[in-house]
């Protein structure tokens, strides 16, 4: 079968297409014929050697995948031959034309969502609401959403009202990203390319203050934050680290403020994560949330559709496709 082989840790020229043999399911495992494959930022950092990888290389790249059941193990149900899923991997395998993966990793597709729409927006979808709900926003709250563009970002600011935000704000890097944001639903976008967006963040708060972050950013910038946030109510919610640090906020930080910072991210987290998927994909099937897809690319492509995501181009998500037929 066509997969991608990561040849090393490196930048995307270490992604290589080869022919390998298919895997074949364990015994809790099913195997998949994937007809798309997201690519995932934190994908990028693990090719790169900036999050640790589990095993060392080479080896099939890849967490989640879209299709349709092929085969099961012997202890799952054969029932779920030929349903429409999206599985994860215990952290390798997926971008290959056949998928093996726990069972229990298994989310249906609801009717009328393409498996290209499913793979683009679980992950996403899956993160933002555990965020939303861990927010227990009051209705009447100001809420800043970070890289809002896309991603994560693009999940939260298209369900922040819904779930009892009053005013979103949100950062987004350039003038396209940020009318991106502003149509998935921010009241007002800041650029976050401008090293002093934090001042123009109190600029356009005008004397109010934020109730809850949503911070993928981390690093210097989330301390600039405390002090445009709501004394003794405001949230910092934790979930990502894209300026390549985690938060540099400390417990005196927050204690002098009367501020709370969440951790969002770890193995428990990722199991609510998980169990956010199915209703992700219900809400997409039914419209009520863009998996905003920018391009289904050959899976050969894998290199590049890194190179873009690192670039930073993108609008939505990439999604790889194997050649139809290729083992
Ligand atoms: N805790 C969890 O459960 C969890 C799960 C998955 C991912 N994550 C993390 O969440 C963050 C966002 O992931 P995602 O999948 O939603 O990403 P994404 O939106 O698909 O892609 C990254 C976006 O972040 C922005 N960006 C890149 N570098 C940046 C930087 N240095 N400073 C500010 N913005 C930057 C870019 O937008 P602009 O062009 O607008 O800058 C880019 O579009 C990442 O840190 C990721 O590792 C957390």
């Amino acid at each position: 079968m066509q997969a991608i082989v990561m040849t090393d840790i490196g930048g995307p020229e270490v992604l290589v297409a080869r022919e390998v043999p298919a895997p074949q399911a364990g015994p809790d495992e099913v195997v998949i014929r994937a007809e798309a494959i997201p690519v995932l930022y934190p994908e990028t950092k693990l090719r790169s050697g900036d999050f640790p990888l589990g095993a060392p290389p080479p080896l099939i790249f890849g967490f989640q995948a879209a299709a349709v059941v092929a085969e099961v193990g012997r202890q799952v149900d054969p029932a779920l031959i030929g349903q429409r899923v999206v599985v994860a991997t215990k952290g390798f395998g997926a971008y290959a034309e056949f998928v093996a993966a726990p069972a229990d990793s298994v989310v249906f597709i609801p009717d009328g969502l393409s498996s290209v729409d499913a793979a683009a927006v679980l992950m996403n979808g899956s993160v933002a609401i555990p965020l939303l709900e861990t927010a227990t926003l009051t209705g009447g709250e100001t809420v800043l959403i970070q890289a809002a563009a896309t991603g994560i970002g693009s999940s939260l600011t298209q369900l922040a009202k819904e779930y009892g935000a009053a005013r979103v704000v949100a950062t987004a890097g350039g003038p396209e990203k940020a009318a991106q944001a502003r149509n998935l639903g921010a009241d007002e976008v800041i650029d976050h390319n401008d090293p002093t967006w934090t001042m123009r963040l109190r600029e356009t708060l005008g004397g109010a203050t934020v109730d809850v972050v949503f911070d993928a950013i981390g690093g210097a910038t989330a301390a600039e934050l405390l002090d445009l946030m709501t004394p003794l109510r405001g949230r910092m919610l934790g979930y990502g680290w894209l300026s390549g640090a985690p938060a540099q906020v400390s417990a005196s930080d927050l204690i002098m403020r009367g501020l709370t910072f969440t951790g969002c991210a770890g193995p428990d987290w990722l199991d609510r994560v998980a169990k956010a998927g199915s209703a992700v994909l219900a809400r997409a099937a039914a419209g009520g949330l863009d998996p905003l897809v920018e391009a289904v690319l050959p899976l050969d492509q894998a290199s590049r559709a890194h190179r873009l995501l690192e670039d930073r181009t993108p609008l939505g998500k990439i999604v790889l496709r194997p050649a139809p037929g290729v083992s």
